[in-house]
């Protein structure tokens, strides 16, 4: 029988005699003494095994090698002075191994060795083709505990403290509007039609909300088909929830008290309530993002109004045609930045392209407030908007004024994108800080210019403010995103519970009325049987585990993770079917691969 895990031997455990099991992360020879380290689940412990004070087992240490699996006894001692390592949690003592059984052995070549401690340096593809070799890792071990602890907080603070039930709800469903392509499955008794797998269980909380259920909550699997990226899986997990009778305070206050527990419990660190809040208006025009990451300044200025009538044709022009000019202001930009970089080529430069923009322009200002840029803005700034200018972007000697100038999309996310990328490069973020911000009253709609209509900004179901309600297209939304040092990890609002609102919210996303009803039919029905006030919200679980376990991609905190060709490496998911599977489903491909 084991008698305990390997990663918790301590001093406290001198002389007694333990029976461990794990696997060989690492044997080595010293000078006739074998030192194996075994690794379980809870982290490793050095085995010894010396042909005088241990003859019986030192037959089969020589035998070990990497990732063997073994049961091993013997006594705990205090390693001697010179081999203590204060960096392992176990580094105080030693096993010496009476007994050593191979329980399995590893018949190939292994893909990577499992201990090294520099995970980088192994190939993504291969650690997800092996990534239950992956998994006995020090460092995804650890995620995944930290996955464990994080729900189980989740789950205590939801259901011992605050009446929350969790709810499963359906995977096979109808589509569910959140914005992203379906996963559809055919079905075969149905010959012809189609399930969606839920992006969200939206509709069904919000009926659960119906039914009476008052405090839902639910560990749920979404699915979208989207282009993926480093915090975006086709499958993912959210944290979901849904309440009756909260208003908007009230749940954001819940959800703080939530988010704190967690923090408290996983990193027992003490979060300063309330969390800031930033209205939508607030974010776009400080940061150019609807999440901002508040850890650093870099905060951007609005100058349509100082450039509008200047000859500067890229500047008065954007403002003329409905746009503006905005201007991230940089300490210290000028030694940091050279012309190259904001120059065509230039890194900085490209950086704006990417984001949509054609160009950047700037000013550097100099000594006693001099300025310094391309001729056509300085020919063309009158002393008095000079000044204007720095007094409104509060520069300095030193500074660097990057000016994105265009429509205003556009021109936020080119100076987001810089923002970022500069604030990294002059070291302005503090990886230790936890910025935790609500971002509120999001309009209710955006304009799809492919598509040329209103769409959703978050769901069609989210209610709009009541006193905006007679201009439904400029309304605000009842809406807040909770946003981590500039990821958004959640995000919620009240929801519509009248059928006429309802309605006119369809409506004015384009569906006619018998689309509404072929679409959410049972939806507007059920609004019409007492439907009780109600909102919720949802967590990327994932992303929220990826920041706290400090983890740059969600990959990393999920088990089985797909690629961003949304595949399975380990299983080689997804892979082609029978034919008669197809036919049973009366489904048949028009792919033609290409020759
Ligand atoms: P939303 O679409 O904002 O809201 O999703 C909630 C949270 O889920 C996370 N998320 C993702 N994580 C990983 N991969 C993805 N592809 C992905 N997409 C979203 C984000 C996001 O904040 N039904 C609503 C919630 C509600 O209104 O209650 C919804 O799903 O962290």
């Amino acid at each position: 029988m084991r008698t305990n895990y390997c990663g918790e031997l301590r001093a406290e455990h001198i002389d007694k005699t333990v029976t461990l099991y794990g696997w060989v992360n690492r044997r080595r020879d010293h000078g006739g003494v074998i030192f194996i380290d075994l690794r379980d689940r809870t982290g490793t412990v050095q085995i010894v095994s010396d042909p005088q004070r241990t003859p019986e087992s030192y037959q089969d240490a020589g035998c070990l090698r990497s990732e063997y699996v073994v049961r091993i006894s013997g006594n705990v001692s205090q390693r001697p002075e010179e081999s203590l390592n204060p960096k392992l949690p176990t580094g105080e003592v030693e096993i010496y191994a009476d007994s050593i059984e191979i329980l399995n052995s590893v018949n190939k070549q292994l893909p990577f060795q499992v201990f090294t401690t520099d995970t980088e340096s192994v190939r993504e593809d291969l650690r997800l083709k092996y990534r239950y070799l992956d998994l006995r890792r020090d460092r995804m071990a650890k995620n995944l505990q930290l996955r464990h602890e994080v729900v189980k907080a989740m789950r205590r603070f939801l259901e011992d403290e605050h009446n929350f039930i969790e709810v499963e709800t359906p995977i096979l469903t109808r589509s569910t509007p959140e914005g992203a392509r379906d996963y559809l499955v055919p079905s075969r008794v149905n010959p012809g039609e189609w399930y969606a797998l839920p992006q969200s269980p939206q509709l069904f909380k919000q009926l659960l909300m119906v039914s009476g259920c008052d405090r839902y909550y639910q560990i749920a699997r979404c699915f979208r088909d989207e282009d993926l990226r480093a915090d975006r899986q086709p499958e993912f997990t959210q944290l979901d929830m849904e309440m009756s009778f909260l208003s908007q305070d009230e749940i954001i206050e819940l959800n703080e008290q939530l988010i704190s527990h967690i923090f408290k419990e996983v990193k027992n660190t003490d979060l300063p309530r309330p969390f800031p809040r930033l209205t939508y208006t607030e974010a776009m025009e400080k940061y150019g993002t609807d999440r901002p990451d508040t850890r650093f300044g870099l905060e951007l200025v609005d100058v349509a109004e100082i450039v509008k009538d200047s000859g500067f044709k890229v500047f008065s022009g954007a403002v003329k045609s409905g746009g503006t000019v905005k201007v991230l202001p940089i300490p210290g930009g000028n030694d940091a930045i050279s012309n190259v970089r904001i120059k065509p080529k230039g890194d900085i430069f490209n950086e704006a392209v990417a984001a949509g923009a054609k160009g950047i322009a700037y000013i550097r200002v100099r000594e006693n407030n001099e300025i310094d840029t391309i001729g056509a803005i300085k020919d063309n700034l009158t002393e008095e908007k000079k000044q204007e200018l720095l007094t409104k972007t509060g520069a300095k000697p030193g500074h660097l004024l990057l000016f994105g100038a265009g429509d205003i999309a556009t021109v936020n996310k080119s100076l987001d994108r810089l923002r970022q990328v500069i604030g990294k490069e002059l070291g302005l973020i503090d990886e230790n800080k936890i910025n935790l911000v609500w971002v509120t009253e999001f309009p209710m709609f955006e304009w799809n210019a492919d598509q040329k209509r209103l769409e959703a900004l978050h769901h069609p179901f989210t209610a709009p403010y009541p006193e905006d309600i007679q201009d439904l297209k400029t309304a605000r939304a009842q809406a807040y995103d909770l946003v981590y040092n500039g990821v958004e990890v959640g995000g919620g609002s009240l929801r519509i519970y009248q059928k006429d609102i309802q309605q006119k919210v369809f409506e004015t996303i384009g569906f006619s009325p018998e689309e509404a009803q072929d679409k959410f039919g049972f939806l507007l029905e059920a609004f019409e049987y007492g439907t009780p006030p109600h909102g919720g919200i949802a967590y990327g679980l994932d992303r929220l585990v990826m920041l706290l376990a400090g983890e740059e991609s969600i990959r990393d905190v999920i088990a089985f993770p797909k690629t961003q060709q949304a595949s399975c490496l380990l299983t080689d998911a997804p892979a082609l079917v029978n034919k008669s599977q197809l036919k049973e489903l009366y489904i048949s491909s028009t792919y033609k691969p290409r020759e």
